[in-house]
């Protein structure tokens, strides 16, 4: 990629500068290098579940867990508070939020739920909240969350409304529109919805969710707070909390951010709200505001927090920066998914605009997959057998009513492909990496119109999904 732009980082190709050559981008070979540590032969697909960690900032924090042993006195008085607050402030400028102060760093979304939502079981502990009243969120909301409300809210007395998402979609409206009546839902008999949780992008299966609109008509509706999970977002979507006006906001930095796990921030919007939020694991700072709360949290590393600066030096190394990052991610997942769903005559689960660097792919039927386990079964051999590491998600038939069908008139099962680095790394390092699978898929399966053998659906899904190893 490097070797096609100017001197300057420009990728004119018409305009050769005379000037010097100021900074240059990430090469080919250090990007290669950055991630050389990963298993050798394996297909990573599935980046939105740990993300991806180079190695100069594997480098960077182990410079940080250094400098705490050898000092670990002068590190807690004198650096970690610095540290941390520089991380914050980085991630305050990512997401545009008016303060640091409304920044805090914990280590994933499910701590985030945990911080939320035992806000939310104290309220109705403490009758501000009535027995029934109800929290609402998407069907396809994130296990650990679904738990989480089990754990603190069901208990306490909360209801609860899942909003069902008719995949595959095919508009913005559809979530709309089905999110109203899960508002309206929660608004009878007199009850008050008390919580709404909306996922910014589903993980199983995944879409994006136009959440600056439904937190606009939480905002209508009179929705006492939002909760916005945001795991998958940060370096896969733009995010601007002023502009989704969300009262809470999560999301992992060690998903598509290049954080080592584990890190991710909590935006909480400052209101009176603010001081009713408390870190899960009590110590010194209680009560002086999340924020700082959440910088002790008892002796542990908190290196991973600390290498979020080093981070954003890191992706500015590609050409735009987390923008130019995700933009490409997201163009190779299209085209890889649509290229998948062609030639097994099925289809993707949402259409191009609602996928950011993950893209749902429905499998062909006569791989007759009935359920989860035989999902998961799947899964493990594609893992064991051909190093292939790739999310399958399972959709009931009842759940999909007049739909999906593939071209043999059999319901299809929705495979969620996620576009890792991986993918974008082999669009660089072998530019002919989505070719190869074209023609791949097309020897293997030949055109459209010609019926698939349960074997040859298998053998080209190895093919195209080896296609995407990053190291051989
Ligand atoms: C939508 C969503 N929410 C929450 C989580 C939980 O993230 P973590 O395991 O980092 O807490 C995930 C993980 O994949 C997720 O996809």
């Amino acid at each position: 990629m490097d070797s096609d732009r100017g001197e300057n980082g420009d990728s004119s190709h018409n305009h050769v500068s005379k000037k010097p050559k100021l900074s240059a981008f990430i090469s080919e070979e250090e990007i290669r290098q950055e991630f050389s540590h990963h298993q050798r032969g394996i297909a990573r697909i599935n980046n939105g579940s740990f993300g991806s960690c180079p190695a100069s900032i594997i480098a960077a924090q182990k410079e940080w867990q250094l400098r705490f042993l050898q000092q670990p006195d002068d590190f807690y008085f004198n650096h970690l508070r610095k540290g941390l607050l520089e991380s914050r402030t980085v991630v305050k400028g990512l997401i545009n939020a008016d303060s640091v102060d409304e920044v805090s760093l914990i280590d994933n979304a499910t701590t985030a739920a945990a911080i939320v939502l035992q806000q939310i079981g104290r309220a109705f502990a403490q009758g501000k909240f009535q027995k029934g009243d109800v929290v609402v969120m998407l069907h396809c909301a994130f296990q650990s969350v679904k738990k989480s409300i089990q754990a603190y809210v069901t208990g306490a007395g909360g209801s609860v409304i899942e909003v069902q998402l008719p995949f595959p979609l095919t508009s913005k409206e559809e979530i709309v529109s089905e999110f109203r009546k899960g508002l309206e839902k929660g608004k009878s008999d007199g009850r008050h919805v008390r919580l709404a949780i909306i996922d910014h992008i589903t993980s199983m299966p995944c879409v994006v969710v136009p959440v600056e609109e439904l937190v606009k008509i939480c905002r209508q509706e009179g929705v006492d707070q939002v909760f916005v999970d945001a795991a998958h977002a940060i370096g896969s979507v733009p995010v601007d909390v002023k502009e989704i006006g969300a009262d809470f906001y999560v999301s992992n930095l060690h998903k598509w951010f290049f954080c080592p796990p584990s890190v991710a921030f909590l935006y909480c919007r400052k209101s009176p709200l603010s001081s009713e939020v408390h870190h899960p694991v009590v110590s010194h700072e209680f009560g002086n505001g999340l924020a700082i709360e959440s910088s002790w949290i008892g002796t542990r590393d908190y290196s991973s927090q600390l290498v979020v600066p080093s981070v954003l030096e890191f992706v500015n190394r590609f050409e735009g920066g987390i923008e130019g990052i995700m933009m490409r991610n997201h163009e190779i997942v299209v085209k890889m998914g649509e290229m998948l769903a062609k030639s097994w005559g099925t289809n993707l689960g949402a259409p191009p605009e609602m996928c950011a660097s993950m893209i749902m792919v429905g499998l062909p039927s006569r791989l007759f997959i009935s359920s989860e386990e035989d999902a998961m079964r799947l899964r493990s051999y594609l893992r064991q057998h051909h190093g292939i590491e790739v999310p399958l998600h399972y959709q009931a038939p009842s759940d999909v009513e007049g739909g999906p069908k593939d071209k043999d008139g059999l319901f299809i099962t929705v495979l969620t492909i996620i576009a890792s680095l991986g993918m974008q790394l082999i669009n660089l390092l072998s530019s002919d990496g989505v070719a190869k699978c074209f023609l791949w898929n097309k020897e293997l399966v030949g055109s459209r119109e010609e019926q698939f053998s349960m074997e040859q659906c298998l053998f080209s899904l190895l093919m195209l999904l080896r296609a995407c190893m990053v190291s051989k």
